[in-house]
């Protein structure tokens, strides 16, 4: 049996099971709250990308957004799919060298990168470095001048494309706080400054929409901006990009609700219309660089919880608690965002009745999915909710002073431990006596 919307299998005990295992078993194995990773969908969802582009003949890089999940195992299956990554700090930076990442195929990001990060960017001679704003073009070209080193760069622009998407994750409006901006001229005149540079290679432009977009003609629309600009640039410089980077965004499936395009259709999409407009300004097509995040490993992740307190209150609802909460999964008390789940070790069972699942933090805002349909629920059951795998661990925090869970990579029949779940110990270990 097949759950319904997601790409999960039931076995004969009626237990969910993710990556060919059964969920309760790792339960019991492993603890809850887990975060569960099918590898083997991690790695599909990056050959989609990565052969959608091959089999259209066109020069692609796809660079994981490590934001999304990053941890030395999870980079290293990114290495060995043979992906880019994109890091946005020195922290993602270090766990990049810590799982062996190529350096030449690391991307840094970020709207306030700082020397510190920028020297290590450039002490590890990464493939790229995508400049957000004027501050940090001066402070590039210190660090390089200084160490005679030279490096590539995009700059990253804000096309002014609204994209249809939770205002918190909207990045390519002009109201932004990354990028430069193409209305008022600014990223012409941080082109000016980069181009025909002593140390720095200027390679071409950089747009992220935004986050959890369905629509391929946002990033169409946004294509179109970057090459009104180009086109510009060409007549006035001469000058026609390398790189054109498309960044992430593409939407995955929550809930029922959610009906994200096939990740091909993207690509196809992208690289038409990037053809179409080098076509008519008779250039070389560039390369097409895009960044999915969660499009690698959104929906390839589960968390597991263990259900405990219930609280039913006649007319209103029923409460279901469980031991996670806002400090594994802050999404939906930040951003709203819906999410489905199952009773795992009831999986067959028909569902009677609606409750809402609450996290167990100090927060009335900390309920993980209101108005579940679910079969009776009995403390100790053991919920599985879907498509946690990207900004679930990555955003997890310790409040209420709760440990931040385990995740295990599941493969082949095989379960791995790749984060060991936080003690008590780790919670304390950098404070201080003040005894
Ligand atoms: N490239 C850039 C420059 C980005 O800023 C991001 C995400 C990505 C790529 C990857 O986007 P994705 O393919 O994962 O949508 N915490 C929010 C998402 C914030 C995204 C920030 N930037 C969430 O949980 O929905």
């Amino acid at each position: 049996m097949i759950i319904d919307h997601h790409p999960f299998q039931v076995n004969d005990h009626g237990h969910l099971e993710i990556g060919g295992m059964d969920t309760i078993a790792l339960a019991e194995k492993y603890g809850t709250p887990l975060y569960v990773y099918d590898v083997g969908m991690i790695r599909a969802n990056c050959r989609a990308f990565v052969n959608s582009f091959k089999d259209l003949g066109v020069t692609a890089k796809v660079a994981y957004a490590s934001k999304a999940f990053s941890t030395v195992a999870m980079l290293q299956v990114m290495k060995q799919e043979g992906m880019c990554l994109d890091v946005v700090s020195e922290g993602e930076l270090y766990t990049a060298l810590q799982a062996g990442f190529p350096t030449e195929n690391i991307h840094m990001h970020g709207n306030n990168k700082n020397e510190a990060e920028l020297s290590m960017a450039i002490k590890h001679n990464i493939g790229c470095i995508v400049v957000d704003n004027f501050y940090e073009i001066a402070l590039i070209e210190n660090i390089l001048e200084k160490t005679n080193k030279t490096m590539d760069v995009l700059i990253r622009v804000t096309p002014g494309i609204e994209s249809n998407t939770h205002q918190y994750i909207m990045t390519g409006n002009e109201d932004s706080k990354f990028g430069f901006n193409l209305q008022n001229g600014q990223a012409e005149e941080a082109f000016q400054l980069l181009h025909n540079h002593s140390h720095i290679r200027f390679k071409g432009l950089h747009c992220h929409i935004g986050s959890q977009i369905f629509e391929a003609d946002r990033f169409l629309a946004a294509t179109d901006v970057l090459f009104n600009e180009i086109s510009k640039w060409k007549t006035l410089y001469g000058y026609t990009p390398e790189v054109l980077n498309l960044g992430g965004g593409f939407g995955i499936r929550y809930t029922e609700k959610d009906d994200p395009l096939p990740y091909h259709i993207y690509v196809e999409e992208l690289v038409s219309q990037v053809k179409q407009h080098a076509e008519v300004l008779h250039m070389a097509v560039p390369e097409i660089w895009i960044e999915p995040g969660r499009a690698i490993v959104g929906n390839a992740g589960i968390t597991l919880y263990t259900i405990g307190a219930m609280k039913q209150i006649p007319g209103i609802r029923q409460y279901v608690s469980v031991d996670g909460g806002l400090t594994d999964n802050l999404r939906p008390a930040l951003y709203g965002a819906e999410y489905d789940a199952v009773i795992a070790n009831k999986a067959k069972e028909t569902t009677t009745n609606d409750v809402s699942i609450a996290g167990k933090c100090c927060e009335s805002g900390d309920m993980l999915i209101w108005d579940l349909a679910v079969p009776t629920v009995e403390h100790g059951d053991i919920l599985a909710v879907f498509s946690t795998g990207a900004y679930g661990y990555s955003m997890a925090s310790h409040y209420n002073r709760l440990p931040n869970a385990a995740v295990v990579f599941v493969e082949e029949g095989i379960d791995k431990l790749v984060v060991r779940r936080e003690t008590y110990q780790d919670l304390v270990k950098n404070d201080l006596s003040y005894e």
